[in-house]
């Protein structure tokens, strides 16, 4: 049988994983989660998650209950159902299983769920297109939470118009996508939105910023309109499972692209950078 997943102390096959309906996700989204890729037995940027994690766990108050030890042996066995291909891993943890009421008891329990599934390696010369839609999301879009209705809704929408994300924006200013960030390069600079609790601070974003610095590429973590996300030179758009990609369109409106742009080469130093850490 296949132990691609991990459930308070049991593993087991996904399908066969028993959520109990008063786990607090069910009725509330009241968890966390995080998500990594890898291959060959390393995970990519485990230390840059695992601290996101343990710091959205903590400022949920929700107890971890397993030490930093405990998740590499659970890492290690869900890896043995996926041998050398790219994977990608799912933690989720949630404040427990209890009758339901909005003031959650205290508790030291948790339920923690981990589950792993290969994925294709990640393509540096994917190109996205975008649409556009207002940020109707809560206040704390910096905390990884479940919580993630506007998320869905918003990435629906861009399949239904054929589209690849949605760009949220907020008050005129874009803050990030459905599921990953965004980022705009305008005469040779890279300009981003600074870290707040309008926007995830993506482990990816992160690595494309750390690419930057390597290179001597400028940066400028600052916010952007609409305006200059349509006239911009490119759009990077990242996150775990994509690494970096860029926008071949947002709403139609196309980027001159081609394979010799900053955008391309910083996309594909980010892949090189996965495919060294994880090659044998
Ligand atoms: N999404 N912003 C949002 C709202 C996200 O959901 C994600 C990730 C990102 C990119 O973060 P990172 O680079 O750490 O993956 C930004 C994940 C992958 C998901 O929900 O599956």
């Amino acid at each position: 049988m296949l132990m691609n997943a991990y459930y308070n102390g049991n593993f087991s096959s996904i399908h066969d994983v028993r959520i109990p309906l008063t786990d607090r996700a069910v009725f509330f989204g009241d968890g966390i989660y995080d998500a990594m890729i890898g291959r060959n037995g390393r995970i990519f940027m485990q230390e840059e998650h695992m601290k996101r994690f343990f710091s959205n766990a903590r400022k949920m108050k929700i107890p971890i209950g397993h030490s930093e030890n405990e998740f590499n042996e659970i890492f290690s066995t869900l890896m043995q159902s996926v041998q050398n291909e790219c994977f990608f891993i799912y933690l989720q943890l949630t404040r427990f299983s209890k009758e339901r009421c909005h003031a959650y008891p205290d508790s030291k329990r948790s339920n923690l769920l981990v589950t792993i599934k290969t994925i294709r390696l990640p393509n540096s010369n994917s190109l996205l297109r975008l649409t556009v839609s207002e940020d109707i999301r809560h206040g704390m879009c910096n905390v990884k939470t479940l919580n993630l209705l506007p998320a869905v809704l918003a990435a629906k929408a861009a399949s239904r118009n054929g589209a690849d994300e949605t760009v949220f924006v907020r008050n005129g200013i874009v803050t990030e996508c459905s599921h990953s960030n965004i980022h705009i390069i305008k005469d040779g600079r890279l300009i981003t939105h600074p870290l707040d609790n309008t926007i995830l601070p993506g482990i990816s974003r992160s690595h494309l910023l750390s690419v930057c610095r390597r290179i001597g590429y400028p940066i400028e973590e600052r916010c952007f309109t609409e305006q200059e996300l349509l006239s911009a030179d490119e759009v990077l758009v990242t996150s775990t499972s994509r690494l970096a990609s860029r926008a071949e369109s947002v709403i139609g409106h196309p980027y001159g692209i081609s394979d010799s742009t900053d955008g391309a080469s910083l996309c594909k130093t980010m892949l090189w950078d996965f495919e060294s850490f994880t090659s044998i």
